[in-house]
């Protein structure tokens, strides 16, 4: 019979992933590529090429909305209020102008990390979780500490084109939706070895994250 994730270990699956998942997410905080940007040391043009690798990250995550919306694993997560494309669309106008889309190259790693979320997308909805949990979690928490130094470091409007990726418009109240967001991770229908699996999903996606920040870091080093 399947039971609730947190009745197999005692502990709520989103304390789970957050904890299996916390010394990765230091790592990627503190990664030389966020810290050269975040610091200033970068410029826009790597804001900008950041911004063109999530693309591809969202593209996936949001390519198979329609089908995954009635999975009874994957579809509490899909809510239109998390759609990320046509913001990162809008900011990739603002800030590489008409040319933009012929800008939009996906470094290796990005293609990996499309890739596997499309995997997961396409055979595995609780493994889908975990990269939806990875990003969008991530997105309505530290990626409000992002909008806010790229909006002073390169003058961009505030919560205007540029940094919209991280405009929720209609989430009104970001602390309520997480919250309820972990209520739904608590009720996966995960347990044993399944659950050990999915854990490695949550340490893989920030791996693949990781890796991004390092091919970036590589190619700014080099600009610099
Ligand atoms: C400069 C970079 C980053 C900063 C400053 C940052 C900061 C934070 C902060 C302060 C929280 C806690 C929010 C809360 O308690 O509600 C958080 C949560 C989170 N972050 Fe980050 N973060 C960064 C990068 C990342 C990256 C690269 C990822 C993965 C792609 C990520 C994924 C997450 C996730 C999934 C959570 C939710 C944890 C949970 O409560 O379950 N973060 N981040």
């Amino acid at each position: 019979m399947l039971t609730e994730s947190s009745t197999s270990t005692g502990t709520p699956f989103s304390t789970l992933v957050r904890t299996a998942t916390e010394q990765q997410h230091s790592e990627a905080e503190h990664s030389t590529f966020m810290r050269d940007m975040l610091g200033g040391q970068l410029g826009v043009q790597a804001f900008y090429r950041y911004t063109g690798q999530l693309w591809f990250v969202y593209e996936a995550l949001e390519k198979h909305s329609a089908a995954l919306a009635s999975d009874p694993v994957a579809g509490p997560f899909v809510r239109p209020e998390l759609d990320r494309l046509a913001s990162l669309e809008a900011d990739l106008a603002y800030l590489g102008g008409a040319n933009w889309r012929e800008d939009l190259v996906p470094l290796p790693a990005t293609a990996a990390y499309a890739e596997r979320i499309e995997e997961c997308a396409q055979q595995w909805p609780a493994g889908y979780v975990v990269h939806h949990y990875t990003r969008y979690l991530g997105d309505l928490s530290g990626g409000q500490v992002i909008r806010g130094t790229a909006e002073k470091l390169w003058d961009l409007p505030k919560k205007g084109d540029g940094v919209r990726f991280y405009v929720f418009e209609a989430i009104s109240n970001p602390a309520a939706f997480k919250r309820e967001y972990r209520e739904s991770l608590d009720r996966l229908p995960i347990e044993g070895a399944e659950l050990e699996r999915v854990l490695d999903e949550a340490r893989r996606a920030f791996t693949l994250n990781t890796d991004l920040f390092q091919a970036l870091g590589a190619e700014f080093v080099t600009s610099n």
